[in-house]
């Protein structure tokens, strides 16, 4: 393994990565899986990280940055501590998730695509979350939040240090 893989990516990282390489039919195919690895540990894909993720998977980091770029759970830039997601497809615009948008932003005082100065919160919109039938929908972090009513997101937050 090369130095710039030692040096750019933890012994966890790697050792997690290897063990999801082991269950798939060669090391591209854990592309997906290795960039959430590193994004769990370090809340986002740095270019540093992507390109060691790629020498460990054997692929160009082109390859691996089309990848994280097209999977839009992926992070490219730096995040707060907790990213929220808005779901804006048609079922959550229909249920009014613009309502939700106008009071997150409202609330948080951050546009789409900005972090709180605080470092807590990051706001994305993101496409159908495949929760459709609980529109309007969001994620945070990894929790999957549905029938959001604007007048509950004050509470919904404070549930995140
Ligand atoms: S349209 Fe929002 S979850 Fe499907």
């Amino acid at each position: 393994m090369s130095e710039a893989i030692i040096q750019a990516l933890s012994d966890e990282e790697i050792s997690a990565i290897e063990n999801e390489i082991a269950h798939l039919p060669d090391r591209e195919s854990a592309a997906i899986e290795a960039l959430q690895i590193v994004q769990k540990a370090r809340g986002w894909i740095s270019d540093e990280s992507l390109n060691a993720i790629a020498s460990l998977l054997g692929m160009s980091a082109a390859a691996l940055d089309s990848i994280a770029t097209f999977y839009n759970l992926i992070h490219r830039s730096p995040v707060g501590r907790h990213v929220i997601m808005v779901c804006d497809s048609v079922s959550c615009y229909v249920m009014g998730c613009q309502n939700v948008n106008t009071a997150l932003q409202d609330h948080l005082q951050i546009k789409p695509g900005e972090t709180t100065p605080d470092g807590k919160f990051t706001l994305i919109p993101i496409v159908c979350l495949g929760a459709c039938d609980r529109a309007p929908v969001m994620l945070i972090d990894e929790d999957l939040v549905g029938d959001v009513r604007p007048d509950a997101l004050e509470s919904i937050l404070s549930g995140y240090e």
